[in-house]
């Protein structure tokens, strides 16, 4: 059976008082909108039109395609006059077919596939209308039931004092008989507080038409809850997030702190991995088993092997073998290779670099554009000088290499394998391997000279 999905996300969001649209807010590293793409596609719904304004449409292929879905239709409602309004223009834009028709908020960022899955499965009659009971007070619309039977919904704005009292809400995801929907969306008048055509009116008129409505309720009203301002913002954030840490430490993952552990969706986290407090994992970071992360790190696309140690540290688009050490206080920027038991320690920063299995830079160094061997050790305070102020110039480091403290690599400069540079050395020029250079600018030693 095919099945579409209308997803409602042209509203203006005016309660978020922000130059950004609603629905491209992020929750856990990823938009609104990204969110209930992402529930959709988990539910297998394929084919999916968003309704959208002018400031979202041009982001609506990049944020689909990001999660997960290979194409969505966009449909532009302007101005916006309501739910029902962003319905009537998505369905004008949609060839007739029989079947199920999904209607979705863009704005509840927590929607899972399971209940997607609860209201497709659920629809008899003309709709399957997915609510949830609540605490009260609430911006929810209101179930208004007659015995069982849902006779309509109410919007808070237009709700008499014991309307306000009922504590089913309506969440804002329907599965829709699409001939039914048609009839109905054509119905719709905007005579309400807002002046907007409401897609909740189309219950009434079912109702009236001797149609049903299959109520089906959430098990849990946090997975309906709406986004409409930067309070919600935060709390909607916090439960996704929680969500997605659970759904680690079930797998076997030892979170100190869920409360201060920021997880973003796409992440692979093996068994065993600890993270400890007030640390941040993203984008598409990969840590595999026995390594501890934290405590006040951030991690983006980092490729991080088994028994890692990373404190205190910041790890962006960087691949860090087995065994290896970072931090306290490390900056790792993008592009690096940190080979197998390296050691990164304090206030070292490196950018576009590899590091080779057993290679250390343990205190205060800049790395950046540089290769570095096997096993060397590079001294306190060194700095590759890869600017020219023009361009970025490349340091070759060899294997065993001795790099003394506060040494200068005005690159591009090359140091053979077993090769040692002095205290406070400024390498101009490349120096042989087995060499000793010291001096500013450097000078190439006898060899016996040298410890
Ligand atoms: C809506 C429901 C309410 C429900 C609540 C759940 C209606 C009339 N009310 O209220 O019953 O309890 O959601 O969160 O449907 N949108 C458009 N075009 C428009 C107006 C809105 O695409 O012209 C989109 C918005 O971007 C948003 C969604 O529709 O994603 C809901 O609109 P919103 O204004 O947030 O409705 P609520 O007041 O939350
Ligand atoms: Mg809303």
């Amino acid at each position: 059976m095919s099945v579409r999905a209308i997803v409602l996300a042209a509203g203006k969001g005016t309660r978020m008082k922000s130059a950004r649209p609603k629905v491209l807010h992020e929750l856990c590293g990823r938009p609104m909108l990204w969110h209930v793409l992402r529930a959709l596609r988990d539910a297998q719904v394929d084919d999916v039109t968003v309704v959208t304004n002018a400031d979202v449409a041009q982001h609506v292929a990049a944020v689909a395609e990001r999660a997960g879905h290979a194409s969505v239709r966009a449909v532009l409602q302007e101005p916006q006059l309501g739910t029902g309004h962003a319905v009537q223009i998505a369905l004008a834009e949609l060839d007739v077919r029989a079947g199920t028709i999904l209607v979705l908020n863009g704005d509840m960022p927590l929607v899972d596939a399971d209940l997607i899955r609860r209201a497709l499965e659920g629809r008899a009659g003309a709709l399957a209308l997915v609510t949830a009971r609540m605490p009260l007070p609430s911006s929810f619309g209101r179930i208004v039931r007659e015995g069982d039977r849902v006779s309509r919904i109410v919007e808070a704005r237009d709700a008499s004092d014991d309307e306000l009292e009922l504590d089913e809400m309506n969440a804002g995801l329907y599965a829709y008989d699409e001939t039914k929907l048609r009839a109905a969306a054509s119905e719709l008048t905007n005579d309400n507080a807002q002046s907007e055509y409401y897609l909740t009116d189309t219950i009434a008129h079912f109702v009236k038409a001797g149609d049903h409505v299959a109520p089906i309720v959430a098990d849990d009203f946090r997975s309906v809850l709406g986004v409409n301002d930067r309070v919600e913002l935060a709390a909607a954030s916090a439960l996704l997030n929680r969500r997605l840490c659970e759904r680690h430490m079930r797998a076997g993952v030892t979170i100190a702190d869920p409360a201060t552990t920021y997880l973003e969706p796409d992440i692979e986290l093996a068994p065993d991995v600890t993270i400890l407090p007030n640390t941040t994992i993203g984008r598409h970071s990969r840590i595999g088993a026995h390594s501890e992360i934290g405590p006040n790190s951030r991690l983006a696309n980092a490729r991080i092997g088994e028994h890692v140690v990373i404190s205190d540290s910041v790890v962006l688009d960087t691949t860090i073998g087995d065994f290896a050490l970072v931090g306290p206080y490390a900056h790792l920027r993008h592009g690096n290779e940190i080979g197998t038991g390296a050691r990164i320690g304090n206030f070292v920063e490196i950018k576009a670099s590899t590091l080779a299995p057993g290679a250390k830079a343990a205190h205060l160094a800049y790395i950046g554009d540089a290769t570095i061997g096997e096993r060397s050790n590079i001294g306190a305070g060194t700095i590759t000088a890869n600017y020219d102020g023009k361009n970025k110039h490349r340091t070759k480091i060899g294997k065993d290499v001795r790099i003394g403290s506060n040494t200068t690599l005005v690159a591009p400069v090359e140091i053979g394998d077993d090769a040692l540079t002095g205290a406070g050395t400024v390498v101009l020029r490349d120096v042989p391997a087995g060499e000793r250079a010291v001096g500013n600018p450097a000078r190439l030693l006898p060899r016996r000279l040298v410890r």
